[in-house]
């Protein structure tokens, strides 16, 4: 990609603002770098002494320069902004985030899933969204996608359906054969895929796609009162996608499409005083009452909550406003965790939800170390008072506070406020078992008014189209289950497809 935008003057940007403030090279303890650039060596010629501590310091520091990339997301780019709350929500929960004009300081990491760190940014894949509210009650991370819905509602599944969606084990390459054999084999997953293969599947970069926390999470107000709730927020800078011939061609010749407009937005609205990138943030309300009522489960993460039930009602803005210094410190040592709920806000009985808060701090003691929470971007602005100790990388002491509870010292105890936001007790009820059948409730009628109601004629061809022009790749069985998974979901669909894939001459007839 050769131009001269923001992210290509970037070090001619940093020139200009320190050129006179640099002092002389120092290494990583602070002593005075002889010579950066040239080995010691015995005579001009010869060898070089492993007292040359800066060499080997040099090397040692760039063998250890990768990580484990994330299992799931590998690729992304995040920046920096605030929340601005404009509606008060204390009727529904206690959270300070949601307090008339409080403004949050917010990281957001936005993601594909299946490529690895280096894969292109313009693939047909959901795009995660994911924000941590630095509030002064904690951490908040709220860790969505730019769907609304997912492929499926069980945890158990997800290793599974990613093994499908990543490298094939003896091949090393995407595999179209798993693609869709996994998916045709779990109906629950159609609405989702439905939804990625429509236009919206490939969006114009990171800005012009909306977000959604996608599961149902809980409100809790002053009085332990609580009241179900979804996020969205949508995009202020309209939506935007690729159509897949441009989407394919940007793989080849800026693979880092997205990424590159996420920084010159930003940093183009600091120089030339456009606007910087900006969401406005919605919830979905639904009382306990209306839960037990409702016609389908509103815990299912397959399903949507119908707007025209569930009104979209403004709460907030955010708006990113600064781009990271050091994107590994800053972007990749980002740690989200779904577990990570502050004051006033809960989770739910959504079972994926319930799988992802255990994943997620598991995941990053892994790929980060049992510290990862005392790195910068990770470590919540109101401090930590809690009877964890050591470990690789520990940074923060806690002042000599005792390690251990009880303790007659007068280390830190419960907070008495807490009893006022613990959302109330929850009765459930069942016996403990095996419940596949949970799988097969309902998986067609949401999809079904996405098709008939909410597509219009050029959106139903370019389903059509691009769902074709992915299921061709897989074998002859595998494509003739697809369609019928999307038969089940419509006629019209379903039929449209066959003929599509029939007009396709590596097959005979389905
Ligand atoms: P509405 O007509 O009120 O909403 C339809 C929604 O679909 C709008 O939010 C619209 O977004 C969104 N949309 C339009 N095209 C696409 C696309 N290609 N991919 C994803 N979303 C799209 O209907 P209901 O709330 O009754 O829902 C009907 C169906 O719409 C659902 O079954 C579901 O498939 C889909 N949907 C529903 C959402 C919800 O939370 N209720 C959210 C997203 C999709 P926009 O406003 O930006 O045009
Ligand atoms: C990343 C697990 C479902 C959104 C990850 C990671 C894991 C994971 C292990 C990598 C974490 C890291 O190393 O930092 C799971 C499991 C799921 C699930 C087990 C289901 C049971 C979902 C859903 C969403 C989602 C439903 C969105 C609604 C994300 C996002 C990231 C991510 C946005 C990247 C976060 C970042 O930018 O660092 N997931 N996931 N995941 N997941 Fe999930």
């Amino acid at each position: 990609m050769c131009t001269r935008d923001a992210a290509a003057r970037q070090l001619e940007e940093w020139s200009k603002n320190n050129q006179d403030k640099v002092g002389y090279a120092r290494n990583s303890a602070g002593v005075a770098i002889v010579n950066p650039a040239t080995s010691l060596t015995i005579g001009k010629h010869g060898l070089i002494p492993l007292r040359d501590w800066q060499l080997v310091e040099r090397l040692g520091h760039f063998h250890r320069e990768r990580i484990p990339e994330r299992i799931v997301h590998a690729k992304g780019a995040g920046a920096f902004g605030e929340f601005i709350c404009t509606r008060d929500l204390s009727k529904y929960t206690s959270s300070k985030v949601f307090q008339l004009s409080n403004k949050t300081p917010i990281a957001v990491r936005f993601s594909t899933v299946a490529g690895n760190m280096g894969s292109a940014d313009t693939v047909r894949d959901p795009r995660g969204f994911a924000i941590k509210f630095y509030t002064e009650e904690g951490i908040w991370d709220l860790v969505g996608n730019n769907t609304p819905i997912f492929f499926m509602k069980d945890p158990i599944l997800f290793p599974m359906f990613i093994h499908s969606q990543k490298r094939n084990p003896v091949t090393n390459l995407r595999d179209w054969d798993a693609f869709w054999d996994y998916l045709s084999l779990t109906p629950m997953s159609v609405h989702q895929v439905m939804i990625l293969f429509s236009d919206r599947g490939i969006p114009d970069g990171f800005r012009h796609q909306h977000g959604f926390g996608s599961h149902t999470f809980s409100l809790i107000n002053g009085d332990r009162k609580l009241t179900w709730c979804k996020f969205i927020y949508k995009t202020n800078q309209g939506i935007k996608n690729l159509d897949p011939a441009t989407a394919e061609k940007l793989a080849g010749s800026d693979p880092d499409y997205a990424a590159r407009d996420l920084y010159n937005a930003i940093a183009e609205a600091g120089e030339k005083s456009k606007s910087y990138p900006s969401w406005t943030m919605y919830v979905q309300l639904m009382t306990p009452e209306q839960a037990k009522k409702s016609k389908f489960d509103p815990f299912d993460i397959t399903k949507v909550w119908p707007h025209g039930e569930f009104p979209l009602i403004e709460v907030g803005k955010f708006v990113l406003n600064s781009n990271p210094t050091n994107y590994f410190s800053q972007i990749e040592q980002l740690a989200f965790s779904p577990n990570n709920l502050t004051p006033g806000i809960g989770d739910s009985p959504d079972r994926l939800l319930q799988g992802r808060m255990f994943s997620y701090q598991d995941a990053h003691r892994y790929r980060l170390g049992a510290n990862f929470q005392q790195l910068p971007v990770n470590r919540p602005p109101n401090g930590v008072a809690n009877f964890d100790r050591d470990g690789v990388m520990c940074i923060f002491s806690q002042q000599g506070a005792p390690n251990y509870y009880p303790n007659s010292f007068g280390g830190p105890n419960a907070d008495p406020e807490a009893a006022t936001w613990t959302p109330p007790p929850q009765h459930f009820d069942g016996y403990e078992n095996y419940y596949p059948e949970y799988y097969e409730e309902d998986n067609f009628s949401q999809p079904r008014v996405f098709w008939e109601r909410v597509l219009n004629e050029g959106a139903k061809k370019s389903l059509v189209e691009n769902l074709a022009n992915s299921i061709k790749c897989a074998n002859r069985s595998i494509q003739k289950r697809a369609v019928e998974v999307f038969t089940k979901v419509s006629e019209d669909l379903g039929t449209k497809l066959r003929k599509k894939l029939n007009q396709n001459d590596r097959i005979v007839h389905l």
